[in-house]
């Protein structure tokens, strides 16, 4: 039996996990997103303080709570990156620590890795599969021949999908963070499939573009400005309320539709096409990452996957935004196939979008 501590600070949750030989046995989780609502966005200084203050009484509710000691930890696993360097280091000093406390084995994990593995917690994934992951910082399909072997085919020349959607949401002075936001409203309407052009399709590549769509939502919102909100509204039922008194609820919910359809068509046209062209023998299709919450998105990948045949892998919500759980089991795949990190093991904040 291997049990291994996760630990994840990548950007503004600190989460913990442990995994015991592949299955989940306790996980903690301090979101910071009350923090940095206040100023629309995640703020990198006071991510690394947050992560820093919460990190020991975390662990030992996690530890308590699953009845274990510190001293019957096999393996602290870290994400490594990619992220805000600053909340990386908190992260990987502190695994760094805990380890030589723990006398534990201690491995590095790669954070986009981690979330294209983070169902196999839920079900068995056969692979090789195809792997969109869709997130606030990353759109990226991988090829994943097993829980070890990634490959990437396809990748955004600027903007995540997440962004796009958090920025299309921070114009319309949506609550933070907006992209939950634009797919509960976009749910109330039909989408107009006229009013934002679907991005970066026509080609014969595999990669997303995204800053175009971003920057049709400001122009549209700059011509039409009765649909921003004076200012930016501090949850869902002011939203609903305010939106609604001046009459324009219906036709923002057909303005988020028509922007979701637009990202999610481009995401399912890309996997389709890596599909074709490298995916043949794929048997499964894994969409991860915090975007995979998207009902439309979740729905066109179910779709496409079932028109294929491929059987779909779609984590629980809880499992699609950043989690320790997704770091303890890649950490364990990787301590069962051998691997180990030293103490100079380093954080790699910038990996390629
Ligand atoms: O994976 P994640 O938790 O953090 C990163 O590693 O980036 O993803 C966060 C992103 C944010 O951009 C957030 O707006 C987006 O996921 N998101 C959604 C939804 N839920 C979260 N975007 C669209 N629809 C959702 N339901
Ligand atoms: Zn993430």
């Amino acid at each position: 039996m291997t049990l291994c501590l996760g630990i994840e600070t990548s950007c503004d949750e600190t989460a913990l996990a442990l995994v015991e030989d592949g299955r989940l046995l306790t996980e903690r989780i301090a979101t910071q997103v009350d923090a940095h609502a206040l100023f629309g966005g995640v703020v990198p200084e006071l991510a690394s303080r947050e992560h820093l203050r919460v990190l020991a009484p975390l662990v030992d509710s996690l530890l308590e709570g699953s009845g274990r000691t510190l001293g019957e930890v096999d393996v602290v696993a870290v994400a490594r990156g990619p992220g805000l360097l600053g909340s990386l280091l908190v992260g990987m000093s502190f695994a760094k620590g805990l380890a030589l406390a723990a006398g534990a084995d201690l491995v590095g994990v790669n954070h986009l890795w981690a979330h294209l593995l983070a169902p196999a917690l839920e079900q068995d994934i056969a692979f090789p599969a195809l792997g969109l992951l869709v997130s606030g910082g990353h759109t990226q399909t991988y090829r994943v021949d097993s829980p070890l072997a990634f490959e990437v085919l396809g990748r955004t020349l600027d903007d995540a999908a997440g962004e796009a959607f958090d920025k299309a949401a921070k114009v319309l002075n949506l609550p933070y963070p907006g992209g939950r936001i634009i797919d509960e409203l976009a749910q109330r309407a039909t989408p107009d499939k006229t009013i934002f052009p679907r991005p970066y399709v026509n080609n014969t590549n595999l990669d997303f573009s995204f800053s175009g769509v971003k920057t049709a939502m400001a122009n549209y919102v700059a011509n039409h400005p009765h649909l921003r909100a004076d200012r930016m509204m501090s949850d869902m039922d002011e939203l609903l309320a305010d939106r609604g008194e001046r009459g324009v609820l219906e036709e923002l919910c057909i303005v988020c539709s028509s922007f979701n359809w637009c990202i999610a068509e481009a995401l399912r046209i890309k996997v389709d096409r890596a599909l074709e062209q490298v995916g043949k023998d794929v048997r499964s299709l894994i969409v991860a990452g915090g975007v995979a919450a998207n009902s439309m998105i979740r729905s066109a990948m179910t779709d496409l996957a079932k028109g294929r045949g491929l059987e779909i892998i779609l984590p629980s919500t809880r499992l699609c935004t950043d989690n320790g759980a997704m770091i303890a089991l890649t950490g364990w795949y990787l301590h069962s196939a051998g691997y180990r990190h030293g103490m100079d093991l380093e954080a790699i904040p910038r990996g390629r979008k």
